[in-house]
């Protein structure tokens, strides 16, 4: 099973209110050179919200966060998530999505963590939550026993167009995300234009690989 967010660096995380939201949202995300969100399953609309995106926004890569349910995980494949991120590590979860099909990208904060993913053979972590679990120095420190194996991290938490870069420059570090790109007001204000800009800022901060 591939996984499909490294590729972009950045993803976007949402907490999608009204499902109707769901379509321009992504249309405003893929304007801005960013055809990926996470839709976060923290509110009653998150599965309607990824099947309208699925249905109508064939170029976005849409997943499901915030699984915390083996059901969740399967729910969120049959709504059309093409990957699923969970807060924490949960084997019984990463296990029903494997088993489904779907890509899972688990939390982890701890060595302990780590070693529990790789145990259940997934190599691309959430870093959850980055900033305040000891942001760059905790992840530089945390990715260093395990470089040999593969494991790559994706921080989240606190990371945000001001610090975004500096987590990028590690070389254990996949990509980044956040919710500043969705912010929740400007997605309930239907503001696209102003998300199109935060993902075309964000793009620009993006360290060039050497
Ligand atoms: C989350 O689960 O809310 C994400 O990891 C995003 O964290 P953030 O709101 O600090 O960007």
């Amino acid at each position: 099973m591939s996984q499909p967010i490294h590729p972009h660096r950045i993803v976007p995380v949402a907490i999608i209110d009204d499902a109707t939201h769901a379509v321009p949202l992504a249309r405003a995300l893929s304007a801005g050179g960013l055809p990926l969100i996470e839709v976060t399953l923290r509110t009653p609309a998150a599965l309607d919200a990824i099947r309208s995106i699925r249905a109508e926004c064939p170029e976005v890569l849409v997943g499901a966060g915030t699984v915390l349910t083996a059901l969740q995980a399967r729910e969120a494949l049959a709504a059309g998530a093409m990957f699923g991120v969970s807060p924490g590590l949960n084997a019984d979860v990463v296990r029903a999505a494997r088993d489904a099909g779907l890509f899972f990208m688990p939390g982890v904060m701890t060595p302990s963590d780590v070693e529990a993913a790789l145990a259940l053979d997934c190599h691309l972590l959430k870093f959850f939550p980055a900033v305040p679990a000891g942001g760059l120095a905790m992840l530089h420190a945390l990715a260093g026993p395990y470089a040999h194996t593969g494991v790559q991290f994706v921080p989240l938490g606190g990371v945000n167009a001001e610090n975004m870069s500096d987590y990028l420059a590690l070389p254990s570090v996949a990509a980044i995300g956040g919710s500043w790109i969705c912010d929740r007001t400007l997605v309930r204000e239907q503001r696209w234009p102003e998300i199109t800009q935060l993902c075309l800022t964000a793009a620009e901060r993006i360290p060039s690989i050497s």
